[in-house]
């Protein structure tokens, strides 16, 4: 062994250490943030015991690195909004393949959902054939968003997850359509408090279209009275009672 550590450089010796010490690190916060989301009823227990002994939930903070929850706590999540604002009707920017509507169906009476992406749309709009509540526009979130909320005559839960990733096909104006999107909406929005809930906070550092965290509080607070501002579990929630005049 100590011929072995004779052999190995001293930079590639500090390298695997680091390494070993931030999986270390990582899997104990890892645990610390499933038994927060167990204690929040967001996993249940079995879940809780399931993901912990597979080591399948690697998210959120790998060694000061931000990652998302998994997709069903993003659906706890967005239920427990509906829920508590009594929102019936789920606006979403990226349909991708329809799983958040998919997944709320039985929380809203009404979905309208936009996908830039053309064979995504068609997929969307056959998986959804026999639903007549559900809505789904083909455009680019920036633009399209607005007939929607004109036409809209509730108070919405607005799922606001439209944006380009590496993998995707086609890109809109803006890599990340954001402030476009709140522009949209405060200019159309009649019916409040409504819920904007902002997914991919991780992202939001001033780069590639995303404004930083500090810039879209400020944008949120020149367009609309916000009740409530939150990060948390890598989505921004955001309560509106009004726009500004
Ligand atoms: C992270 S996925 C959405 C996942 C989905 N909302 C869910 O919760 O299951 C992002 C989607 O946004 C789409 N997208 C990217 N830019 C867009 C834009 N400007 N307008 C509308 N959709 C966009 C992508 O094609 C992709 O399908």
């Amino acid at each position: 062994m100590t011929l072995i550590k004779k052999l190995i450089p001293d930079s590639l010796l500090t390298w695997i250490r680091r390494r070993r010490e931030q999986k270390r690190f990582s899997s104990i916060l890892q645990l610390q943030s499933m038994k927060e989301l167990l204690s929040e009823g967001l996993i249940t227990k079995r879940e809780f015991k399931k993901y912990t002994s597979q080591g399948l939930l690697r998210h959120y903070i790998d060694v000061g690195k931000v990652e998302p929850p998994p997709h069903l706590v993003k659906q706890r999540i967005i239920a427990r909004y509906g829920s508590e604002y009594s929102l019936r009707t789920f606006i979403e920017t990226g349909t991708y393949k329809g799983e958040m509507i998919e997944a709320q169906l039985k929380n809203f009476d009404s979905f309208y959902s936009i996908e830039i992406d053309g064979a995504l749309f068609e997929k969307a709009k056959n998986k959804f054939v026999n639903y007549d509540n559900v809505n789904l526009f083909y455009g680019d979130s920036g633009s399209s968003l607005k007939p929607i909320v004109k036409a809209i005559k509730h108070p919405a839960l607005f799922w606001l997850d439209g944006h380009y990733s590496p993998n995707d096909k086609v890109k809109g104006a803006k890599a990340c359509p954001i402030i476009d999107e709140l522009s949209c909406i405060k200019d159309n929005l009649k019916f409040y408090p409504s819920v904007l809930l902002i997914d991919d906070a991780r992202l939001f550092v001033g780069k590639n279209d995303y404004p930083t965290t500090h810039q879209l509080e400020w944008y949120l607070n020149d367009f609309f009275i916000v009740e409530s501002f939150e990060l948390k579990y890598d989505i921004f929630r955001v309560v509106v009672v009004n726009q500004r005049p």
